[in-house]
């Protein structure tokens, strides 16, 4: 694959939020899960762990534990909250349940802060989690990165065993897409590159910064 090969493949991964039924096969899989551990990581440390399933009884459970956090936060506050439902959880080929292992940090040497070593370990788990999307993405495959937050987080780590001191950060379906979706607006690269010093007048007003930028 050549440079231009690599960026349509970026350009075409999206965040795929509606699935049908299909198959990712265990060929496809591999290369999926290959990407990720290949993944560049604070001082080689890999600090990732997946869980893989393809049990669709498991995924209905995940999908009945965010839709029951959905359902507590639309009671609390029924005007402002505007999260959507994640029914995509409940029915795909293949779900990943990405965990990390924070004792990782400890081997982070140079680093002394622990804010700094939180960096380098989320950073290292999301760069093998894009690797797998970008995979994905190469076998027209649909991914969207889901937050597990604190409301579901000890239902899902029950459901998949997972250990103390492991961390459980996101979930990631992986399968065909019903509905490929159309990009999402990106900045232009002059308002984000700055060349070789920042530019204030490119610093953005507290107003412009907002979710889903039109
Ligand atoms: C750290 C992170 C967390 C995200 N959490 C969610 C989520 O919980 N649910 C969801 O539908 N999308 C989630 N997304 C996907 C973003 O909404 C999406 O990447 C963004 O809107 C751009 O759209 P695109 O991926 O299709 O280009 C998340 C993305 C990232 C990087």
């Amino acid at each position: 694959m050549n440079s231009r090969e690599l960026l349509k493949t970026i350009h075409s991964r999206r965040s795929v939020r509606v699935y049908k039924t299909g198959k990712v096969t265990d060929e496809q899989l591999e290369r999926i899960l290959e990407a990720a551990r290949w993944a560049p990581s604070g001082a080689n440390s890999q600090p990732w762990e997946f869980i893989v399933t393809r049990d669709k009884k498991k995924m209905k459970k995940v999908r009945e534990i965010y839709l029951n956090e959905w359902k507590q936060r639309k009671l609390e506050d029924p005007v402002h909250y505007k999260g959507l439902k994640k029914d995509y959880v409940g029915d795909v080929s293949v779900l990943v349940l990405i965990c990390g292992d924070p004792r990782t940090m400890q081997v982070y040497l140079t680093t002394r802060q622990p804010a700094d070593r939180e960096k380098l370990f989320q950073a290292s788990v999301a760069n093998a989690v894009e690797h797998m999307m970008l995979m994905a993405a190469s076998e027209r495959l649909g991914t969207v990165w889901v937050s597990v937050r604190e409301e579901v987080e000890a239902e899902l780590r029950m459901l998949f065993g997972v250990p103390q001191p492991l961390r459980l950060l996101w979930v990631v379906p992986i399968g065909p897409a019903r509905l490929w979706p159309r990009p999402r607006r990106r900045r232009e690269l002059s308002a984000f590159v700055h060349w070789e010093c920042y530019d204030p007048n490119k610093l953005r007003k507290s107003k412009e910064i907002r979710a889903w930028p039109k």
